[in-house]
């Protein structure tokens, strides 16, 4: 397990101590999950909210106290024209609650990944940095991220979950409490298949849901975790992060994820920019670096 030191600020590119559990959870509870409910507070203690003007845009991973990890559409549809009051909310269950235990924090940069494509969506990925560092507490906690492709096969996943606010059918609503399912992971050429993808999904991405749909993430879901346990190391990874799909819970057509371990170099990268950026513009060029002044946090 290596971690990556630059300068004073290190990122964690595997994990940082701790990540990936649930302490809020008494342990009869933990696999309750089956598919598609409300989780239960703190099930799920990575997963935030992406806000603008203080409404949900889309889902995130906390990965370290000021990373969050979600999708680069979410910055770029037309839908989303400015990313003032871009905000991060974390430890929170049902959207309408003000419960304890919510951290709000506003964002301070928002790197998008530089070859990111708008119309195969293929490099899904962005970071956001926040103004101040998140507490980790019972319901605030990082997600593990893992090292490389290696390592992906190596860790001996079992069970796989997907976990979002986003709508229950195509186009819909948000839902007020956070939803749960568990998914398969489908090989890429099971998805490739013509009456299925036809050969759309590259090694970026992955799918995972079931042949015969009724289990996907939806719209409001994207930018958020796609998490599997690994029963060796007893922690939750970051496996994908919700990218796109046609439709919702079709059949033939499961959710398609950004392969996260496809990603951790792109993560240094986009962490050394973030620390020198503003001295080499041509970096900050490639790596779609957006700046926002931070406003007020509260600080909880
Ligand atoms: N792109 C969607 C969003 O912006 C996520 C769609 C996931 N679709 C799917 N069929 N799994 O929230």
């Amino acid at each position: 397990m290596v971690n990556v030191k630059y300068g004073s600020c290190p990122i964690s590119t595997t994990f940082l101590p701790g990540c990936g559990q649930q302490p809020g959870l008494d342990p009869p509870n933990r696999f309750r999950i089956l598919g598609g409910h409300s989780a239960l507070e703190g099930a799920w203690p990575w997963q935030v909210s992406i806000q603008r003007r203080s409404g949900h845009i889309c889902g995130g991973s906390i990965i370290d106290r000021v990373w969050v990890i979600t999708a680069s559409h979410c910055f770029k549809s037309s839908r989303v024209y400015s990313n003032y009051k871009l905000q991060v909310v974390a430890g929170l269950n049902a959207r309408s609650g003000h419960g304890k235990g919510i951290q709000f924090r506003s964002v301070k940069q928002v790197i998008l990944h530089e070859k990111f494509n708008e119309s195969t969506y293929n490099n899904d990925v962005a970071l956001l940095k926040l103004c101040h560092q998140l507490y980790f507490t019972k319901h605030v906690q990082p997600l593990c991220l893992i090292e490389n492709e290696m390592q992906e096969e190596q860790l001996n996943f079992g069970s796989c979950y997907i976990t979002g606010w986003g709508s229950l059918v195509s186009k819909g609503l948000l839902v007020n409490t956070l939803q749960e399912a568990e998914v398969l992971l489908i090989d890429a050429r099971t998805c490739n298949q013509r009456d299925w993808y036809n050969g759309h999904v590259n090694d970026n991405m992955i799918c995972a849901g079931f042949d015969e749909g009724g289990v996907d993430t939806c719209q409001g879901d994207s930018g958020g975790p796609l998490q599997c346990y690994s029963k060796d190391l007893e922690r939750f990874y970051l496996y994908g992060v919700t990218s796109h799909g046609k439709g919702c819970a079709l059949p033939k057509k499961p959710g398609i994820y950004t392969r996260a371990s496809r990603y951790t170099g792109w993560l240094r990268k986009a962490h050394v920019v973030s620390v020198s950026g503003a001295l080499d513009l041509s970096l900050v060029k490639l790596l779609s670096v957006l700046f926002i002044s931070c406003w007020m946090d509260l600080l909880l």
